[in-house]
C-alpha cells in the first residue's frame, strides 16, 4: 500500500500549484494529477454539480489504486470533502482558504480573501471566518476571472494586471495587511499580484501547508513510500485538448 501513487486533482490548472509543493516535500512519491478542465469552473457550480462530477473523479482514483486523495481545490473541498470522507476508506485531504495564518501572523490591518463564489458562499469558509472575525476584518472578494487567466496559461502580462487591479479598485489598499489566495489558480499570479499591488501586503495561500498536512497523515498511518529514488508524475486531464497535458507540465516546472 505504501508504494501506491497519491491522487490529487482540480478544476484544471491550479491544483498543480499544490502538486509542486507536495513533489517538492515528498519527492519519492507518485502522483496522479487529474486536471478537470472539461468542467471548469467548479466556482460557477452548484453543490450537487460538483458532488456528482467529483466523485467521478474520486472513483477513477480508486480504480488506480491510489493510497490517498488530495482535493487540490478549494471550492471541491467546501462542496464535497465530507461525501469524500464517507465513500471512500483513504485518507483524504482538503484545502481551505488560509485565515488563519493570515490572522496569526499579520495582525494589524483588514485581510481579502480571494476566492470563487462557491468558496465564499459555503457553511465551510463561513465557519471558518466566524472564528475569526473578531480578530480581524475579512474582505470576501470573489475573483472568477483570475481562473480562466491561468487555465489558458497566462501568468503575466497586460490581461492578468488588467484583471487584479479591477479587483482592488474600490478596496483602499493601505488598510490591507494581507491577502489569502483561496483558489488553487491564484497561486501562480502571485508575482503579478505583487507587481501591481507593491511588496507590502502579504499573500498567504494554503499550498505547503496542505502539502505538510498530507505528509503528516501518511507518516501516521504508516503509508509513506519507502522508494528510495525520485517517483514520478502522471497527469491527465478531462479536456480533449491536449495542450492542457502540455501546460501542466509547464506550470509544474515553473
Ligand atoms: N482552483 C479552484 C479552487 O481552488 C477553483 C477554480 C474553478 O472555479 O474551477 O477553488
Amino acid at each position: 500500500m505504501r508504494n501506491r501513487p497519491i491522487g490529487i486533482f482540480d478544476s484544471g490548472m491550479g491544483g498543480i500549484s499544490v502538486l509542486r509543493e507536495t513533489k517538492k516535500l515528498m519527492p519519492n512519491e507518485d502522483y496522479i494529477y487529474y486536471g478537470d478542465s472539461q468542467n471548469i469552473p467548479y466556482g460557477k457550480k452548484t453543490k450537487e454539480e460538483l458532488e456528482k462530477i467529483c466523485l467521478d473523479i474520486g472513483d477513477y482514483f480508486i480504480d488506480r489504486g491510489v493510497k490517498s486523495i488530495v482535493i487540490a481545490c478549494n471550492t471541491a473541498t467546501s462542496a464535497v470533502v465530507d461525501k469524500f470522507r464517507n465513500s471512500y476508506n483513504i485518507p483524504i485531504i482538503g484545502i481551505e482558504p488560509a485565515l488563519k495564518p493570515a490572522v496569526e501572523v499579520y495582525k494589524s490591518g483588514k485581510i481579502v480573501v480571494l476566492a470563487t463564489e462557491v468558496t465564499l458562499k459555503e457553511n465551510k469558509f463561513n465557519s471558518l471566518m466566524d472564528k475569526y472575525k473578531n480578530k480581524a476584518e475579512i474582505i470576501k472578494v470573489p475573483a472568477p476571472k483570475l481562473v480562466t487567466v491561468v487555465e489558458n496559461g497566462i501568468t503575466e502580462g497586460n490581461q492578468v494586471e488588467e484583471s487584479i487591479k479591477e479587483l482592488f479598485e474600490d478596496i483602499n489598499m493601505n488598510e490591507i495587511s494581507s491577502i489569502v489566495l483561496g483558489c488553487t489558480h491564484y497561486i501562480f499570479l502571485k508575482d503579478a499580484i505583487k507587481k501591481v499591488l507593491g511588496n507590502r501586503v502579504k499573500l498567504i495561500d494554503g499550498g505547503f501547508g496542505t502539502a505538510q498536512n498530507l505528509k503528516n497523515i501518511l507518516s501516521r498511518r504508516d503509508l509513506l513510500s519507502d522508494k528510495v529514488i525520485d517517483g514520478g508524475v502522471e497527469i491527465v486531464n478531462s479536456s480533449e485538448d491536449e495542450s492542457k497535458i502540455e501546460l501542466s507540465y509547464k506550470l509544474l516546472n515553473m
